[in-house]
């Protein structure tokens, strides 16, 4: 078995390309005896043939499982300290209506970062109190709109948010809850655009500045100060820079509880999850024990009581019970030369592209593919999967090794798109968002429509299709 020269150092030619990384596909995802693959039961391609390609499908026992893991994991390890722990699921990484109420039936909280996202878990029923509103650069709007409706926290971003929110709370009578979103200058190790907390970045303010800041929310009597609130980033695996964040958050937790109450610590989100079956994620049981470790030494060492404890996790709730599904069009062989001698990469095209995945363009993300309609005992040939836009930037998975008979019809699945795909998703060369598709013990439910070409045409005033006017 030769390897591929161009093959990047991680990915290894598998004996057997049809073989399932179990850790990156959803938990009700396996090959049938026919050679197929099936998610909840039912096969991909008779899914492809009823919903269309590209499709993005979730497995809702699989994303159901993840939020009610972490919110049993945490709840377990910070309640043997006597505190209690909210689970936000993050809205932004995937969220429609079906997907809000899932997460609210097992327990989590839902935090929103516009409002658009807003008025979705409003109209889907959920309780204002259990949504956290967040964002760098909130509108007076999406300010007005959280505090009339009631929301639980709104995490202040900045120092102009103070009085303002202030304004509004009194206007509508009420008393509003916030945190203070702190920039620890912890630099996770992950993708620059994806780490959130180093000093050179938007949001937050510096610990410096927190005490300051704290003072003048303290002295407005329409809010209440509830605690900290702190995202190092995404897509983090290892524990080091939330120990860095915790042991930073917990000093400056202690200063301010000096001048008044501080109930709560929120250490968002950004857990990191596999992508590919050489990553190892940390597993949400791992995670609270180490919180857990973590935030009791620190407040035993600062001889201050335990605060409670907020999570926000999305990538790890939504990423890895969703796929995608895609037909192959065109595929070709480009013979490359390398220090090593000839080699050939294979550019296997399919039916969707960046417009439904912009990751791999936006920070290289790698992500793991499968032949679905079918197995096959060709000698797996190394592909990149590319979409069918208009730039060569346009890949869906850099590397991965398929059977080498891949060809023009099959059906391609790629794992983990679950969060940052659909939430991402474009119009880009006018092509409409793929549909949404819940599978669970064999029932499948479109819970987002894909968009038809009266969408795309609808919203263009100059076209006799758009319902706002004419276009001669
Ligand atoms: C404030 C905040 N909380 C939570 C998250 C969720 O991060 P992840 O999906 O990596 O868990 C994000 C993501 O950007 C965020 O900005």
């Amino acid at each position: 078995m030769t390897e591929n020269p161009l093959a990047p150092a991680w990915l290894r030619k598998p004996g057997d390309a049809n073989e399932l990384a179990r850790k990156v596909w959803p938990a009700d995802l396996n090959r049938g005896a026919d050679g197929s693959i099936s998610l909840a039961g039912i096969r991909l391609s008779d899914l492809a043939e009823q919903f269309g390609t590209p499709l993005y499908l979730i497995d809702e026992a699989d994303a159901r499982s993840r939020a009610r893991g972490f919110r049993v994991a945490f709840e377990q390890e910070f309640a043997k300290l006597g505190v209690r722990t909210t689970v936000y699921y993050a809205a932004k990484a995937f969220l429609c209506s079906d997907f809000a109420r899932w997460m609210v039936a097992e327990g989590l909280n839902i935090d929103v970062a516009s409002r658009g996202e807003l008025a979705l878990v409003l109209a889907a029923g959920i309780d204002p109190e259990r949504i956290g509103l967040h964002g760098n650069n909130k509108s007076r709007t999406e300010l007005e709109r959280s505090v009339a409706a009631g929301v639980g926290t709104i995490n202040i971003d900045n120092a102009r948010e103070i009085e303002l929110i202030d304004e509004l709370a009194r206007n509508h009578n009420r008393i509003q809850s916030v945190r203070l979103r702190v920039r620890t200058g912890v630099h996770a190790h992950t993708h620059e655009y994806l780490a959130t907390s180093h000093d050179d970045q938007k949001f937050g303010v510096s610990i410096s500045e927190a005490p300051a800041l704290v003072a003048r929310i303290r002295d407005c009597p329409n809010l209440n100060f509830r605690g900290l609130h702190s995202h190092i980033g995404s897509q983090i695996f290892g524990i080091e820079g939330f120990a860095e964040a915790i042991s930073r958050l917990m000093a400056l937790h202690a200063e301010l509880l000096a001048d008044g109450p501080v109930e709560e610590l929120n250490l968002g989100g950004g857990f990191g999850i596999p992508y590919v079956s050489t990553d190892e994620a940390p597993r949400a049981d791992f995670l609270a024990g180490e919180f857990a470790r973590l935030v009791s030494g620190a407040a035993s060492a600062l001889g201050i009581p335990l605060p409670n404890i907020a999570i926000e996790p999305g990538r790890a709730i939504a990423g890895p019970a969703g796929i995608t599904i895609y037909r192959a069009g065109s595929v070709k062989d480009v013979q490359l030369s390398t220090v090593s001698g000839p080699a050939a990469r294979r550019y296997l095209s399919v039916d969707g592209g960046m417009s439904d995945n912009p990751r791999p363009a936006l920070y290289q993300a790698d992500y793991s593919a499968r032949l679905a309609n079918r197995s096959s005992g060709s000698d797996p040939v190394l592909c990149r999967i590319v979409g069918k836009h208009c730039e060569s930037g346009d890949v869906v998975v850099m590397d991965e090794y398929l059977p080498g008979d891949v060809s023009g019809g099959d059906l391609i699945a790629v794992a983990a798109t679950g969060a940052y795909c659909w939430s991402l998703s474009s119009n880009y060369n006018y092509l409409g968002r793929p549909a949404v598709v819940s599978v669970r013990n064999g029932v499948a439910r479109m819970i987002i429509r894909g968009e038809t070409e009266s969408d795309l045409l609808g919203r263009d005033c100059g076209l006799d299709a758009s319902p706002l006017g004419g276009g001669k």
